[in-house]
């Protein structure tokens, strides 16, 4: 089991939308997901037309008065689990501060699940600010998957990123956080300017870029008032298909070496698609 944090400190990147549909998309290719939502706005939570009802979010296992394995509810999508936020989760971070192990409490309240192999990824949708929650998830997390708008200032934003990797390494809190993806998202074809960020961010982050770039797509924000991933609400549209296309490079870069040649089975043809 493989914990990501999708994570940015700037609001309206794309995190939970991505979050909702690379979970969902990985699901569908039969992966077992657990998506916490970690955003007391429970954006994530809604999005799967769920409500935040009190004593349903990760806020109880987190100040110890529960396992987090009661809070593990199912979605109308098999192989995908979810963690719902609620509005306790908003004081959790107080509460939290006064613990002794104040950074490292999540990776404490997950560690029931890495025992029991239940799930192949948990992905942590993280809210926008450099708070308590978010240091948490990123002590927590395997990984950090950092979601970018195609936007002026995307490298800036960037920057700050890597320094607060490199803070959660020092401190001790996770030695091994890597940000190991970036996904550009909100992309337009018809403007330079996405074009030259995209270019931008990979001359200076390389590998770390995913193939795979987020078309701007309405469908998009439509699709969680109607509690729906984009692969119910429009699931041959051009963002449906970026966000399988991204589950597939997802699974690329995870997959064991070792079961590499049983892809055999794809068609090369999707193989090329990404
Ligand atoms: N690729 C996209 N195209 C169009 N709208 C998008 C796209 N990705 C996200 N949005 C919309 O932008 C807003 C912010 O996205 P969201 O995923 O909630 O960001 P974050 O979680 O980083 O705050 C939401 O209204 C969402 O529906
Ligand atoms: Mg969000």
């Amino acid at each position: 089991m493989k914990i990501v944090a999708i994570a940015n400190q700037k609001g309206g990147v794309g995190k939970t939308t991505t979050a909702v549909n690379l979970g969902s998309a990985l699901a569908e290719l039969g992966h077992r997901i657990l998506l916490i939502d970690l955003d007391p706005q429970a954006n994530a939570t809604s999005s799967f037309g769920l409500q935040g009802v009190e004593e349903t979010s990760l806020y109880e296992p987190l100040i110890g008065g529960a396992s987090v394995t009661e809070k593990i509810f199912p979605t109308r999508r098999d192989h995908l689990f979810i963690i719902p936020a609620d509005l306790d989760l908003a004081g959790v971070e107080v509460e939290i501060a006064r613990m002794p192990n104040h950074l490292t409490r999540l990776a404490e309240t997950l560690k029931p699940l890495q025992s029991d192999e239940t799930f192949d990824f948990v992905l942590l949708d993280c809210p926008p600010s450099l708070g308590i929650l978010m240091t948490n998830a990123l002590a927590a997390a395997d990984e950090l998957l950092t979601p970018i708008q195609c936007e002026y200032f995307a490298l800036e934003g960037l920057v700050k990123i890597v320094r607060l990797v490199e803070q959660v390494r020092d401190s001790g809190a996770n030695k091994r956080l890597e940000l190991a993806g970036i996904v550009m998202t909100m992309f337009d074809g018809r403007t330079n300017l996405s074009e030259q960020v995209v270019a931008e961010v990979r001359e200076h982050f390389g590998e770390r870029v995913y193939e795979t770039v987020i078309p701007r797509s309405v469908r998009l924000s439509e699709a969680p008032s109607f509690g729906k991933s984009i692969l119910e609400y429009a699931p041959n549209g051009a963002a449906a298909n970026a966000y399988r296309a991204l589950a597939r490079e997802f699974m690329q870069r995870h997959a064991p070496p070792a079961t590499l040649p049983d892809s055999s089975h794809t068609p090369a043809s999707e193989n090329l698609e990404t």
